[in-house]
């Protein structure tokens, strides 16, 4: 038996002043202890390590209007900072659930929001899908405001392990919850041809999805692994060099990753299946507010709610989406692509 102590691992350092790896960033990553650091990175219009940075939130909360004694839900709580907000406004008496898919992040924010004073009293968070809406409504009660803030964290996309960005080497994984399902990597090596084409064209509306789908599986079927993030960046890089813009390439990498990640995590069935069901989820005078990254989300919110309208089952929808201010997506590029909308139940 050995009776040696094993040794305390030795801190990550920052490489110099500019860390650029993900783990290098232990302070980024311990953003109560380093609130000036924080401060400094938000400053320069970046997103800390470990961190997501709420989008639209004053838009949000404007049109939320939550009021003390009322029951919501946040259905993508993430980091947790549109539930802080919400929480602010909901004492005494109001009640806030908060779901998330992701395993490991969804502890963290549970951790993080607990500290700051908001327990089970006030907040109840539970892993769960937000296609599920029908059985967590049949807990909670009717909910008096819904918000679902889609796609990815920032602390999802930043960490590599997790292989959500082509930036870094990871895992082709792209799952939000990795604990089921298939990686994205797995994905390729059982997909046809077609079926991977008309996935890149349907999810991310990408204008070279056959020569890309062509080659991905060339390469896998001669034996070359395409297991990493960079390893499918470097196929796609090649593929498209006859196009000598280094820009557009940047695009269709990030489209072909959108569209593995939709369907890795069946975004699209959940969203859809989400937005049937929250009428029934509201009370009358309920109101829900949708943020979405890309035009495959937003074409579905703005179905549904112009149909429900129609049908007479919401009362009011917002006619033409809410875009982030000049100021916040200056200050935070992750915002640029969002779209805000909302609705109210009859
Ligand atoms: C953009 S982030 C939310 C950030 C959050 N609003 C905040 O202020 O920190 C989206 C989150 O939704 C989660 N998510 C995505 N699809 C989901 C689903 N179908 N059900 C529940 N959570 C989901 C992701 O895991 C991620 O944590």
């Amino acid at each position: 038996m050995n009776d040696e102590i094993p040794k305390t691992p030795r801190r990550t350092r920052y490489n110099g002043t500019h860390p650029k790896s993900f783990k290098e960033k232990y302070k980024e990553l311990k953003p109560e202890q380093y609130a000036e650091d924080i401060a400094k990175v938000i400053e320069q219009g970046r997103t800390p390590a470990g961190m997501h940075r709420s989008i639209c939130v004053t838009e949000i909360m404007e049109f939320l209007k939550i009021m003390p004694g009322q029951t919501g839900l946040d259905a993508t709580l993430g980091y947790g900072g549109h539930s802080l907000e919400m929480l602010k406004y909901l004492a005494p008496g109001g009640h806030l659930f908060a779901i998330d898919v992701d395993p490991f992040e969804l502890p963290r924010t549970r951790d993080r929001l607990a500290a700051l004073g908001f327990g089970p009293d006030v907040l109840v968070i539970k892993k769960r899908n937000f296609s599920d809406i029908d059985q967590i409504v049949a807990e909670t009660g009717l909910l008096d405001f819904v918000l679902a803030d889609l796609g990815v964290s920032s602390m999802q996309i930043d960490n590599p392990e997790r292989g959500f960005s082509f930036k870094i080497e990871g895992p082709l994984d792209l799952r939000l919850n990795p604990k089921s399902g298939k990686s994205a990597a797995t994905l390729l090596k059982t997909i046809s041809v077609q079926k991977l084409e008309e996935l890149f064209t349907q999810n991310s509306d990408e204008p070279h999805a056959e020569i890309i789908a062509k080659a991905v599986l060339s390469k896998i079927a001669a034996g070359t692994a395409i297991a990493t993030t960079k390893q499918l960046q470097e196929v796609i890089k090649e593929t498209l060099e006859f196009l000598n813009n280094k820009d557009e390439v940047k695009k269709a990498c990030q489209r072909c990753f959108q569209a593995l990640r939709i369907e890795v995590n069946d975004e699209f069935g959940a969203l859809d299946s989400f937005l049937e069901k929250l009428p029934d989820s509201l009370v009358s005078g309920g109101r829900v507010a949708i943020l979405s990254f890309h035009s495959g989300e937003d074409r579905r919110v703005k179905k549904s709610f112009q149909s429900l309208f129609r049908e007479g089952i919401y009362s009011e929808v917002i006619a033409n989406p809410i875009r982030p201010s000049a100021e916040e997506s200056h200050s935070n590029p992750r915002a640029r692509s969002a779209k805000f909308r909302w609705a109210i139940k009859a």
